[in-house]
């Protein structure tokens, strides 16, 4: 008999495709044919590893430290990333309410599973991060966004929580600073924001994956340096990871800081769908908090944030509206309403026709999604610059 291939299960249908891995696609086949590309679209640091992270690795991969290591992670690691908060912010952080998990990917599929129950509703910024949509998804939750402008830094606050909440809502997922935007929240958002999540018995889910990479906004009242929300309360869900601010977003390794009564609960799902994170990128984190690695990442901090101040002003020139100075991250979250075109058809055209390739706003979110384009500017800032002369050209 004839065998047929058995149908996809329906959940395919309602998942995305993530416009920006699409894009680069794209992008690589245009480079294949010989075009010089200038890639600002994929959101990952043009850095790689600090030194002390790849000596590491090495030492681990020759003495065989390549076994599962607890689910929950390897407990020197988990020492680590409390000493680090410790250091950075003078947060007292329990090491056994750390999980370090396969990236924030990982970090927030974990954290869904374990706080959404089917028909929950979760709410979510427009714009937003898009996988976050598949996360709560994955759980059987519904997201539920939320469209934000530069009232609120594209960001979440009481009013807008209190105002969207329903009797299925749940919790809510934020990230400061944010991905498309580079916008972080006010820290009296942040508190409010809180209070007013916990007092509805609701959850809060806090991304903190580019709290590493803030350069501030004097103007804003937004300071320079991480401030994790764990200073307003500990009963949260922090997500983070070693991908951006450490610059090793192919060893797939992040964690969560979670209540103590719920680390079992997450221990169990790790144990199940991860049984823990890659052993050998564990001990290779370890070189993150040596003297030299912190100094290798505040140097290229302060490399991002030229890039930053280069950018912005330079887009701003050339006719882009950026209602709100990017204070983290590495994105500019750019308005062409003034250039007349849609945005999925504006970043096809500038990277046909100038090689330069950004992403649409349509990959992270609906109601902005025609009129704002994202740019990525973890690039050199010799690229940055041929960027921006290419699209003047271009729009004159
Ligand atoms: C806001 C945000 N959260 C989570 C992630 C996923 O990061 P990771 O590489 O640690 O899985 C990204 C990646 O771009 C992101 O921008």
């Amino acid at each position: 008999m004839q065998s047929r291939l058995a149908a996809l299960a329906d959940r395919n249908q309602h998942v995305a495709p993530f416009q920006t891995m699409e894009l680069v696609k794209q992008a690589q086949a245009l480079e294949m044919q010989g075009r010089s590309v200038i890639h600002m679209s994929i959101g990952e640091p043009d850095f790689t590893a600090p030194e002390p992270v790849v000596r590491a690795m090495q030492q681990a991969l020759k003495a065989g430290r390549s076994q599962y290591t607890a689910a929950l992670g390897l407990h020197g690691l988990r020492e680590a990333v409390a000493a680090h908060y410790a250091l950075t912010e003078g947060l007292d952080v329990d090491p056994d309410c750390i999980i370090i998990t396969a990236g924030a990917s990982a970090a927030l599929t974990l954290a869904c599973l374990a706080l959404v129950n089917p028909g929950d509703e979760v709410l979510l910024t427009d714009p937003s991060y898009p996988c976050n949509r598949h996360f709560v998804a994955a759980a059987g939750g519904v997201p539920q966004t939320v469209s934000v402008d530069a009232t609120s830094r594209f960001q979440l606050n009481a009013g807008l929580i209190a105002s969207h909440w329903s009797t299925a809502t749940r919790g809510v997922l934020l990230a400061s600073p944010a991905n498309p935007t580079g916008t972080s929240m006010r820290w009296s958002d942040v508190c409010e924001s809180i209070t007013a999540v916990q007092s509805r018995g609701g959850f809060v889910i806090m991304d903190e994956i580019y709290q590493g990479l803030r350069y501030g906004d004097a103007s804003a009242g937004i300071p320079a340096t991480p401030h994790s929300a764990l200073h307003a309360s500990g009963d949260l869900v922090i997500c983070n990871s070693f991908s951006k601010t450490f610059h090793m977003t192919g060893w797939r390794l992040g964690w969560l800081v979670v209540p103590r009564p719920w680390v079992p609960a997450f221990e169990k799902l790790q144990q199940n769908l991860f049984i823990c994170a890659s052993a050998l990128a564990q001990q290779a984190a370890l070189g993150c908090f040596t003297e030299e690695s912190q100094a290798i990442i505040a140097e290229r901090k302060a490399q991002f944030q030229a890039r930053r101040d280069c950018i912005v002003p330079g887009l701003r020139r050339i006719g882009f509206d950026i209602p709100l100075i990017p204070d983290g991250a590495f994105y500019v979250w750019a308005n062409i309403k003034a250039f007349g075109m849609e945005s999925s058809l504006f970043t096809r055209r500038m990277l046909q026709e100038t090689g330069v390739s950004i992403v649409p706003g349509a990959d992270f979110g609906r109601t902005q999604a025609q009129d704002w384009v994202r740019f990525s500017y973890a690039r050199p800032l010799a690229v940055i610059e041929e960027a921006l002369d290419r699209i003047q050209s271009w729009l004159a």
